[in-house]
């Protein structure tokens, strides 16, 4: 025994202040964007079934649900709408009075202070449901981008502090940034969808937003979940086209990627853990087979550890309170 060489890590375990002091990675409330989406209508808070404790809510009702919120110690929200009428060209989507424009401005008069980030997409808002325009079954990538960048401009118009395009078309990042510095926005960041995967977990929001596609689905368009050269050429173009914040998209299956884009370029990182990735562990934890606290903790840290600087989490407000208990 006493002539085995071997290294002893287990020194650094020994007592939780020696864990505290080691400790490489911690999430804080700074890092988190809770995402909310807001409905047409007064006095309606609609729990989306596949995604227990999150709520569609009318303006009236999403006042109050970004008040707490705030009040728990997030500073950044991502602004979904779900529109009462949809067309072909989704119109509402760049209404002047659209849902999502009227839910910024009544949120930035009573939270001047918080950061508000749209989601700037078509597919909520259009009647076949996918992410810009279609003619004769296929979505039109130039066409759709004329939309995207009104939209993004009617956002920012209303007082969006970011800009979230998430459509995946090629050359939004570009588009869209020329629409807002031409429209006076500068100083509007973007926050792109730059690797978005074609995923199976995002079955829970769209139940929550309404956007399942009609026909078809959205494979030309998002990304095949087997590559990652692919993820990094994604990448970058956004970086190129003046993206300030890099989205990679869902988040825990992809950590791999988040590691990479973090590694390749010099902005900051965003992973979007997904509805499906929220659904997962609610359902769990709901029959008592994983613990719900731990389990989202570790999950957050780990996304923190391959390398994102911001997370996009159904868990925000929770982790908030986790947070805060230490
Ligand atoms: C809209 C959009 C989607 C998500 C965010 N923005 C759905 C999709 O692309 O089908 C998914 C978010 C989630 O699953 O939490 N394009």
């Amino acid at each position: 025994m006493s002539n085995l060489q071997f290294d002893r890590h287990r020194r650094l375990r020994m007592t939780s202040a020696l864990r505290d002091l080691v400790r490489e990675t911690a999430v804080t409330k700074d890092d988190l964007i809770y995402p909310v989406f807001a409905v047409e209508g007064y006095d309606t808070k609609n729990e989306v079934p596949s995604m227990p404790g999150v709520y569609q809510y009318s303006l009236d009702l999403l006042k109050e649900e970004i008040d707490d919120v705030v009040e728990r110690g997030i500073k950044a929200i991502l602004l979904f709408g779900v529109p009462a009428h949809k067309d072909e060209v989704g119109s509402n989507a760049y209404a002047e009075n659209g849902i999502v424009q009227r839910a910024i401005r009544e949120l930035k008069i009573r939270h001047p202070e918080l950061t508000i980030i749209a989601d700037t997409c078509l597919c909520q808002f259009t009647d076949h449901g996918h992410c810009g325009i279609i003619e004769e079954g296929h979505i039109l990538n130039d066409r759709s981008l004329d939309l995207l960048t009104k939209t993004a401009v009617s956002q920012a118009e209303a007082g969006a502090d970011v800009i979230a395009p998430s459509n995946m078309m090629d050359g939004f990042v570009t588009a869209i940034r020329h629409g807002l510095d031409e429209a006076g926005f500068v100083n509007v960041p973007l926050m792109s969808y730059a690797v978005k995967y074609a995923s199976a977990f995002y079955g829970p929001f769209r139940d929550a937003a309404h956007s399942s596609p009609s026909f078809g689905d959205r494979r030309t368009y998002q990304m095949d979940p087997a590559n990652r050269e692919e993820a990094l050429r994604e990448a970058a173009s956004d970086n190129r086209e003046g993206a300030d914040f890099l989205i990679v998209k869902p988040a825990l299956s992809y950590l791999d990627v988040v590691r990479d884009v973090r590694a390749e370029f010099n902005r900051p990182v965003v992973a979007y853990n997904v509805s499906g990735e929220y659904a997962m562990i609610k359902a769990a934890a709901a029959q008592g087979w994983l613990d719900e606290k731990e389990t989202v903790m570790e999950k957050l840290t780990s996304m923190k550890r391959a390398g994102a600087d911001v997370i996009v989490t159904y868990f925000a407000k929770d982790a908030a309170r986790w947070i805060d208990e230490g």
